[in-house]
């Protein structure tokens, strides 16, 4: 089996940081670029951090490249009482070996999909501003997308607000965007397949705030080698924030979900659903208004997660990860 290509979009956060440790460490990913969007942190920080992380894998030959810095409408909120002013508080080196990409994110995505044989699958854990351009700029190459998977929103509360997950908070009017131009993946969704819409799916917290590490998860993978004793000093800082903010025993590894999907699609258990996105009550914004229950009679534009198996997910990231050299 050739394995998938697959582009990730993200803002490395200690979560986006584990999901490009598990792309790179499974042969049936083709990680064929990492493109960065302002969230978590600015985006220097988050491309600086990108960079890092494939440094701390020897994977400097992925291309990597900065898209948005701001959100399309609203002003720049990052999480940086959760991941640290840099976005990534902990142990590499303070500078990457090589600079960025000297073109925007778009363009980068625009030739991975020229350039491939084969559909691209997308994968995008950050705030989707970058993924709005695709689907504002690159319609004509949506044969070449296989779908979109991303990290983000909620069918039941948020977690930035009551309302809304931070990705689609920091950036409803991108999320607007891609929801409004997508539809269910094929495979055993009975879905709409249309050749101008984005085939979508969902992992929102129902499933990540279930996909948690704990102390202990750190203390195996600390002597398993380089990328294991990162991962350690990443949920030292990631699982202890999540210990004393919300009195969790764990921390959710969210980002890494989107890339266990991929991986092995039996982990997550998904229905499609119409996703709506609120972009005008204050209260509100950001929400992912899921129809859990068709009462709408709207079509079904998203496969959204809604549950997953968590012994297996555990199992795979400790296993991938301390398998990395
Ligand atoms: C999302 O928000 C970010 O802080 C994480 O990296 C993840 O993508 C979870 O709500
Ligand atoms: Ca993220």
């Amino acid at each position: 089996m050739t394995p998938r290509p697959i582009l990730l979009d993200c803002d490395p956060g200690h979560d986006d940081a584990i999901a490009i440790l598990l792309a790179v460490s499974d042969p049936g990913i083709d990680l064929r670029a990492v493109t960065t969007v302002a969230g978590n942190s600015t985006l220097p920080n988050t491309t600086r951090n990108a960079l890092r992380v494939l440094d701390m894998v020897g994977r400097a030959d992925i291309p990597v490249a900065a898209g948005r810095a701001a959100p399309l409408v609203r002003e720049l909120s990052t999480a940086a009482v959760m991941h640290g002013e840099g976005g990534l508080e902990g142990p590499l080196p303070a500078e990457p070996s090589r600079p960025v990409l000297d073109v925007p994110a778009i363009e980068l995505i625009e030739q991975v999909l020229i350039d491939a044989d084969e559909p691209v699958t997308l994968v995008a854990t950050g705030p989707l501003t970058n993924m709005a351009d695709v689907v504002s700029r690159l319609p004509h190459l949506f044969p070449k997308i296989r779908e979109l998977v991303i990290m983000g929103g909620a069918v039941d509360l948020g977690n930035w607000t009551p309302a809304a997950e931070f990705n689609i908070w920091v950036d409803p009017h991108a999320a607007d965007i891609v929801f409004r131009s997508a539809r269910v993946p094929d495979e055993g969704a009975g879905g709409r397949p249309a050749a101008d819409r984005l085939a979508l799916t969902m992992i929102g917290l129902e499933v990540t705030h279930k996909a948690w590490l704990t102390d202990e998860h750190a203390d195996v993978l600390r002597d398993t080698g380089r990328a294991g004793r990162f991962v350690a000093e990443l949920l030292d800082h990631f699982v202890g924030f999540h210990q004393r903010r919300f009195g969790w025993e764990g921390g959710p590894i969210h980002d890494a979900v989107t890339i266990a999907h991929l991986i092995d699609p039996t982990l997550v258990s998904a229905l499609p659903m119409n996703v709506q996105i609120e972009t005008e009550s204050s209260l509100c914004m950001g929400r992912t208004v899921a129809d859990r229950w068709a009462v709408t009679g709207l079509p079904a534009n998203a496969l959204v997660g809604l549950d997953i198996d968590r012994n297996r997910f555990v199992t795979m990231l400790l296993d991938h990860v301390s398998a990395l050299p």
